[in-house]
C-alpha cells in the first residue's frame, strides 16, 4: 500500500497527562488516570478531531524500579488498557484503540483472545502494542527473579506472535453460519487446530472465537535496538519511535525501511510514529514558562529515578543532582537504545543529572504558540521519514483541548492534515485487511 499523503495522529492516553509531574499542574484533573467519564470526554474531543488511534501505554508492575519514589507520581495507579479501550469502544464511532500487552508476562491464547474481543467490540478498531517488558519489577511479579535477556524476551515475543496470529485465523472468515435449519452454527470445515509446538509455546487452538473484523487487530511495536528493530519490523504495522533529533528520526526511518525490505515486507506497508510531546500556549514565552513549571514541579528524588529507570541496572542514589553524570558504559538488559541516546546527550552537552532527566525524560519536545508548534510538525514531515505522530500530552485536558483547535486546524489549512477516512483502524491507517 502506499504511504500516507497526510499526517496520522495518535494520542498517548495517561489520563493526567504524559509528564511526571503533569498531575499537579495547576489546570490538570489529578483524578484523570481512573475517572472514566474524563476519558470519555478526552476519547471523544480526540475523534471529532480526526485523531486515528488511542494508545495505551502499559507495564504490568507499577511503572519504575523502586517504590520509593512512585508515591509521588500517578505511574502506579492507572487502569489495565484493554479493559479500558473496551470501556471507551461503545462510546465512540471510529477512534482506533490501541492497548500494550506484553509478550513477556502473558499466554499467547489469552491475548489472542482478548484482543479479538476488543476488534468485535469496537467493530474492527483494535490494534496491539507488542512489547517485551522493560521494567524488572514486572518480573518479580511473574515468579521470576530476574526479567528475561534481551535476546530470549525478542525471541519469545516472535513465536508469541505468530502463535496469535494463527489463532486469530483458527476461524475462517464467514465460519460462523448460525443456520438454524439445519442446526449447524460454526461450519466446521473453516474452523482449524493449530497445534502450534514451539520452543517457547504449546497451543492446540482453535480460538474460542470468530476471526476479528479487521482479520488481524493491527500491530504496533516500538523497538528501537537492532534486535528490536528487526522485530519490529518484521511484524510491526506502526512504529512508535522516540527518536532525540530529526537527523536520528530520518535515520531510523531509513534502517527500519531496509529491515522491512530484508523481511521480505513491502516498506509502504508500515507506519512510523514517533512521540510528540507539545505544549501550545499564546506565545512561545508562554509555553516555555508552563515547561519550567511542569520541570519545577517534579520532586529530585521523581527526577533522580526517571534517568535511573531509563538507565537501568545503576544506583544512583548517591549521585548529586547538579554534578555532571558520571561515565557509565552502554551495556544494559533494559532498553539499549534509551540508555545510549541518554549517554550520548549527557557526554555532548555535559549534562547534570537534573539538566539529563529535564531534558530527557521530562521533556516536552514542541513548545511554543500554535504556529511554532504547527510549524515544527510540519518541518519533521517534510523529512519524509514519518507517517504521523503519537502525541502524549503533558497535562490534561488544556493540551489536547488547545492542540485539537489550534494546531490541527493550522496543519489542515496548509493541506497536511485531514481526518483519516475508513471504518476500521486498519483503513484509517491505509493498511490491508489482514489475508
Ligand atoms: C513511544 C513509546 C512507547 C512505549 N510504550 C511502552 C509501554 O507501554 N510498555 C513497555 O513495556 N514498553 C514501552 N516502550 C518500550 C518499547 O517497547 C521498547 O522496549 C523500547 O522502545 C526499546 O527498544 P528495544 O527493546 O529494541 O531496546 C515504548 C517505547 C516508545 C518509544
Amino acid at each position: 500500500m502506499p504511504r500516507p499523503d497526510h499526517l496520522q495522529f495518535g494520542a498517548l492516553v495517561h489520563g493526567s497527562g504524559g509528564h511526571i509531574a503533569g498531575w499537579r499542574h495547576p489546570r490538570a484533573n489529578p483524578d484523570g488516570e481512573l475517572d472514566i467519564d474524563f476519558h470519555v470526554r478526552l476519547a471523544r474531543l480526540l475523534e471529532d478531531a480526526g485523531f486515528t488511534a488511542l494508545f495505551v501505554a502499559d507495564v504490568v508492575a507499577v511503572w519504575g524500579h523502586q517504590l520509593d519514589s512512585l508515591h509521588r507520581t500517578t505511574r502506579a495507579d492507572y487502569l489495565e488498557p484493554i479493559t479500558l479501550l473496551a470501556a471507551l469502544a461503545p462510546q465512540t464511532s471510529r477512534i482506533g484503540l490501541v492497548a500494550t500487552a506484553t509478550t513477556s508476562y502473558n499466554e499467547p491464547y489469552n491475548l489472542a483472545r482478548k484482543f479479538a474481543s476488543l476488534d468485535h467490540i469496537s467493530g474492527g478498531r483494535a490494534g496491539w502494542n507488542v512489547v517485551t517488558s522493560v521494567v524488572p519489577l514486572e518480573a518479580a511479579n511473574f515468579g521470576r527473579a530476574e526479567h528475561f535477556g534481551h535476546a530470549e524476551r525478542y525471541a519469545r515475543a516472535a513465536e508469541f506472535v505468530d502463535v496469535v496470529k494463527g489463532l486469530w485465523d483458527s476461524n475462517a472468515d464467514g465460519a460462523l453460519i448460525r443456520d438454524k435449519a439445519s442446526g449447524v452454527y460454526i461450519d466446521p470445515a473453516r474452523r482449524f487446530h493449530l497445534d502450534h509446538r514451539g520452543e517457547h509455546f504449546t497451543v492446540a487452538g482453535p480460538l474460542n472465537l470468530a476471526r476479528p473484523p479487521q482479520g488481524h487487530p493491527v500491530l504496533f511495536q516500538a523497538g528501537a535496538s537492532p534486535t528490536g528493530r528487526a522485530f519490529a519490523a518484521r511484524v510491526g504495522e506502526v512504529i512508535f519511535t522516540a527518536p532525540v533529533s530529526v537527523a536520528e528520526a530520518v535515520d531510523y526511518r531509513t534502517r527500519l525501511d531496509a529491515d522491512v525490505t530484508a523481511a521480505g515486507r513491502d516498506p509502504g506497508d508500515v507506519r512510523v510514529w514517533p512521540i510528540l510531546t507539545p505544549i501550545v500556549a499564546d506565545t512561545d514565552a508562554e509555553a516555555a514558562e508552563i515547561l519550567a513549571e511542569l520541570g519545577s514541579l517534579i520532586h529530585d528524588d521523581v527526577l533522580r529515578r526517571l534517568v535511573q529507570d531509563n538507565f537501568g541496572d545503576e544506583d544512583f542514589s548517591d549521585l548529586d543532582l547538579d554534578e555532571p553524570l558520571p561515565d557509565f558504559g552502554t551495556a544494559t538488559n533494559r532498553s539499549q537504545s534509551r540508555r545510549a541516546g541518554l549517554l550520548a546527550l549527557a557526554r555532548g552537552e555535559q549534562l547534570t543529572l537534573r539538566q539529563l532527566a529535564l531534558r530527557f525524560s521530562a521533556r516536552a519536545d514542541t513548545v511554543g504558540a500554535a504556529t511554532t508548534v504547527a510549524d515544527r510538525i510540519a518541518a519533521v514531515w517534510a523529512t519524509g521519514a514519518v507517517d504521523g505522530f503519537n502525541v502524549s500530552f503533558p497535562y490534561l485536558p488544556e493540551q489536547a483541548e488547545r492542540f485539537t483547535a489550534e494546531v490541527l486546524p493550522i496543519l489542515a489549512d496548509r493541506g497536511l492534515f485531514r481526518p483519516p477516512t475508513g471504518t476500521t483502524l486498519r483503513e484509517q491507517l491505509g493498511l490491508e485487511r489482514a489475508a
